[in-house]
């Protein structure tokens, strides 16, 4: 692979439920069909990666995290063909393809587990799962999906013992002690690389191993696994992208980032910290968290999301402080019901009470800050939610393309679309979607697309350094990237009310500054330099000359044909 840069080093990735995204035959359901329809939508948006949700064989008890067979399309989605032609479409389009690789477990209905059930106590066919004679085994493990179980074991008529499953009682956890169990594993991931994947999420990687008087996360043989796989997937001698989904605090989630490892993994407390600067006006806890996480890997490597396909996760104390949670819970917006498990239970848009200007503002630290940006589908244009549905459905409803009926999501029928297109008021998809937001300049929509055009086009935002700078306001946030040929500083405010103040630029003393996404030239840098931020204002600005070849317009990036 030589020197060259892997291609996710700093790619902004945007994650799609295909169920939710676009129904291609009229069957009310999302399918890769329709989404290789709308390639040509996420190229003009400017992302270079899409992460799908699972889109094996399922059951769907858990949003198609239960899977039958994992070396296949679920009929409702296509097929192998199908997917095929997705796949080269979206490489054709300069996209890569993401896909959830779910190890943990596998759904009840997976012809192992009823092969298991049935099977010998002790015999190889049984110990593909973990199962037990005691209900009371591994009692420091968490339950995790507590809005629906009360234990991690299920009880199993057949086999005459229960198993574990740390998600629902549909989904047993697969037995990593049993290399049978590793080796079929590792054949997935080859299954999916010899038909062209980009690269795998690692779905609640950290549950893989269990060991009495632990949490059982993380612990050294699930690292082993992932050494494994990771070897694995060098051998197929291309840059896939492997990262992990770990809702740990920043020193359990580093391990995964070893050298010989996962290549990038969430920051999920950083998420936490970029909403509680929000919801308190103040960003000194945001700082701490971003050094920390830089102290603990430098660089890239930390996949940034605002919000994804399950709830907002802020845990038990374990994850971010008790008061970071009480901050987040006082300083959003909740209603009546949001709460699920351990987390806040809305979309983005939502959580702001529907106010554009923290929205622009936390994008833009993540299309500044280093890391992999990942953008949820819908969130580009302040999608809304639907309270009161099933689970985190909220959160999962249908794409809004159109004005038109189901927001061009479908031609179905209504009572077949998998989920309601949102029609609550503020959100409604009569105005809250990708065809009108086009068409207005100053859309949510035409934003993004500005913001990830600048950043293409300033490789320091990419993969620079990342320093924190003294900032002598409570609620401004400022700091540099740089590589050799380029310095962009972003100060950003995260309160509500505007904020003037002196920056100490004396280290470019002189140098030109020009502010990068609309291009207006300011005073050159000095000790006192003053800028003022309106509330949830921020800037980036360009220091300095930039070589030629590097020079750009963000408008005429824009104005080339979509
Ligand atoms: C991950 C997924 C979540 C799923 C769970 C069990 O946390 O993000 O949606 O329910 O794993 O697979
Ligand atoms: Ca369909």
């Amino acid at each position: 692979m030589g020197t060259r840069e892997p291609w996710w080093n700093g790619a902004v990735i945007y994650q799609l439920m295909p169920r939710s995204y676009a129904d291609g035959n009229g069957d009310g359901i999302g399918d890769l069909q329709g989404l290789a329809s709308r390639l040509s939508y996420l190229r003009w948006l400017g992302v270079e990666a899409i992460w799908l949700t699972p889109i094996y064989p399922s059951p769907l008890q858990d949003g198609g995290y239960d899977i039958t067979n994992f070396k296949d399309i679920h009929p409702e989605l296509g097929d192998l063909a199908a997917f095929h032609r997705l796949l080269t479409a979206a490489h054709g389009q300069g996209i890569k393809v993401i896909l959830d690789l779910v190890l943990n477990h596998t759904s009840d209905l997976h012809p192992w587990f009823q092969r298991a059930r049935w099977a010998a106590k002790g015999s190889l066919e049984r110990d593909v799962y973990v199962w037990s004679d005691d209900p009371h085994r591994y009692a420091d493990a968490p339950v995790l999906f507590r809005h629906f179980e009360s234990s991690n074991w299920e009880w199993d008529e057949v086999a005459g013992q229960y198993y574990l499953h740390r998600f629902l009682r549909h989904q047993p956890d697969l037995n990593y002690e049993n290399p049978w169990v590793q080796e079929e594993m590792l054949g997935v991931v080859d299954f999916w690389l010899e038909r062209g994947v980009d690269g795998f999420r690692l779905d609640a990687v950290p549950f893989l191993f269990e060991a009495e008087g632990s949490r059982c996360e993380g612990l050294p043989d699930t690292h082993a696994f992932l050494r494994k796989l990771r070897a694995r997937v060098d051998a197929h001698g291309r840059d896939v992208l492997l990262v992990a989904e770990a809702i740990q605090p920043v020193d359990e989630a580093k391990p995964y980032l070893a050298d010989d490892e996962l290549h990038g993994a969430f920051n999920f407390v950083l998420t936490a910290h970029l909403f509680a600067a929000v919801a308190s006006g103040t960003c000194k806890e945001l700082c701490n968290a971003l050094e920390e996480a830089q102290r603990a890997v430098p660089g890239c490597r930390w996949a940034l999301p605002l919000r994804n396909h399950d709830e907002l996760w802020l845990g038990d104390g374990h994850l971010v402080s008790e008061d970071v949670i009480q901050v987040i819970r006082a300083g959003l917006h909740q209603g009546q019901g949001h709460w699920l498990n351990w987390g806040i239970n809305r979309r983005l848009a939502p959580l702001l009470n529907g106010d554009p200007r923290p929205n622009r503002l936390l994008h833009g630290l993540l299309y500044s800050l280093p890391g992999m940006p990942h953008l949820y589908y819908g969130d580009e244009l302040g999608m809304g939610d639907w309270p009161g549905l099933r689970d985190r459905d909220p959160n999962r409803t249908p794409m809004a393309w159109t004005p038109a009926r189901n927001g061009g999501f479908s031609s179905a029928p209504d009572p077949l679309l998998v989920l309601p297109p949102i029609t609550a008021p503020g959100y409604d998809y009569r105005v809250v979607n990708v065809e009108v937001q086009k068409q207005l300049p100053g859309s949510l929509l035409n934003w993004h697309r500005r913001m990830l055009t600048c950043r293409r086009l300033l490789p320091a935002l990419r993969r620079g350094t990342f320093e924190l700078l003294e900032s002598s306001h409570p609620s401004v946030i400022v700091y540099s990237r740089c590589i050799e040929t380029m310095t962009v500083l972003v100060a950003a405010n995260l309160s509500g009310a505007g904020a003037s103040l002196h920056l100490d630029l004396s280290r470019w003393q002189g140098e030109r500054t020009r502010e990068a996404l609309w291009g207006c030239e300011y005073p050159p840098a000095s000790a006192d330099w003053f800028i003022y931020l309106p509330a949830y204002g921020f800037s980036w600005w360009l220091i300095g000359e930039v070589e030629e070849s590097v020079e750009f317009s963000a408008n005429d990036a824009l104005s080339s044909p979509a």
